[in-house]
């Protein structure tokens, strides 16, 4: 009598039958490509530590629209950097802003297109944070800290700016409390009631931001973003911060950064239905790519494997600037 019986191998013996049986899968669908338009050059800017990857000029905005449809892919989520910075983000409120803009372009180049735009201050702050500082009292030690409930008010004034110029989508990164009920109540109030939010619902404190802060100029002037993103020990907070938008009326989820956090990934999956996002940052992409250059690791095999890890765990989308790359490798 043969040994063993039951051989798990059998399943794997053709291409077709692995393909039969493949549990995750990716397709371009799946993916949505970040972007970075800044107000300040007029022709495409490579960032030094993400190959591949540029900022753009508002002018370049509808060829890159059909380009990344031509790939197959659906979905941006646009970055800005825009001319001027003060201490309140105001430029981020400008409808002649890099995003507003670019998305009016991208949107009449490619009507389809799902159109999703970050909603933060941190790219028109001077001192990068992502919200309005406050300075605490001497007598509690006279540090500046940003402050929750100003901030949210430009968050929820800043999400109509981008709803108004046609976002299908707007996608909070800042990590305040409440946002997601404010911007709600202020996309309705003005008509935007069809405007979805993605929430950076779990968003943590992480050192794989690193290049993404050289691309969109945000890295804070002092201090780190410790005191609103999440502590990496954490877990079951992350299953609180996702209930709490999602009853503040979040549309979608979203886990940041993927690779450290499959583990958040799959919790997240489990504790609400929402269609549940991970971004796969900038410091994971770079990472591939340090590999890569020196010849350690196969670069396309290695990029394929971690993203179908990230969808493994439970994502139904992937913010990923392997997005157009990828979309020409998916079977
Ligand atoms: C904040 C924001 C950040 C990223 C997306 N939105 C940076 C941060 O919180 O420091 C990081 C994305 C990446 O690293 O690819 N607006």
């Amino acid at each position: 009598m043969g040994f063993p019986t039951i051989r798990p191998r059998r399943l794997r013996a053709t291409p077709e039958l692995r393909t039969l049986v493949r549990e995750s899968t990716l397709t371009p669908k799946n993916f949505v490509y970040p972007m970075f338009f800044n107000a300040q050059i007029d022709a495409p800017c490579p960032i030094s530590t993400m190959p591949g990857i540029h900022q753009f000029p508002v002018s370049a905005a509808r060829e890159q629209a059909k380009a990344i449809k031509a790939r197959g892919v659906n979905s941006v989520i646009l970055f800005g950097l825009p001319k001027t910075k003060d201490d309140r983000g105001s430029s981020g409120l400008d409808p002649e802003g890099p995003v507003p803009l670019a998305i009016a372009e991208m949107k009449s180049a490619v009507p389809e297109l799902v159109m999703m735009a970050d909603v933060c201050v941190d790219e028109y702050t001077e001192h990068g944070h992502c919200g309005i500082l406050k300075q605490r009292a001497k007598r509690d030690g006279g540090e500046w800290v940003v402050d929750n409930d100003a901030t949210i008010e430009v968050l929820a004034e800043m999400s109509v700016v981008f709803a108004n110029a046609g976002a299908d989508v707007v996608a909070p990164s800042d990590m305040m409390d409440g946002r997601v009920g404010k911007i709600r109540m202020a996309l309705d109030n003005a008509g935007y009631s069809d405007t979805c939010i993605l929430s950076y619902a779990v968003k943590y404190a992480s050192s794989f931001y690193g290049p993404f802060r050289e691309a969109a100029d945000c890295a804070p002037k002092f201090g780190d973003r410790a005191g609103y993103q999440m502590d990496p020990g954490n877990a079951r907070e992350a299953i609180r911060e996702s209930l709490l938008d999602e009853a503040e009326g979040a549309d979608m989820l979203m886990v940041k950064p993927a690779l450290a956090y499959l583990d958040i990934i799959r919790d997240v999956r489990k504790a609400s239905v929402l269609p549940l996002g991970a971004y796969n940052v900038s410091g994971e992409y770079a990472m591939l790519h340090a590999a890569a250059a020196r010849g350690m690791l196969d670069y396309k095999r290695a990029m394929m494997e971690t993203l179908t890890s990230i969808r493994r765990a439970g994502a139904d989308f992937i913010l990923t600037y392997h997005a157009l790359e990828a979309a020409e490798l998916c079977g």
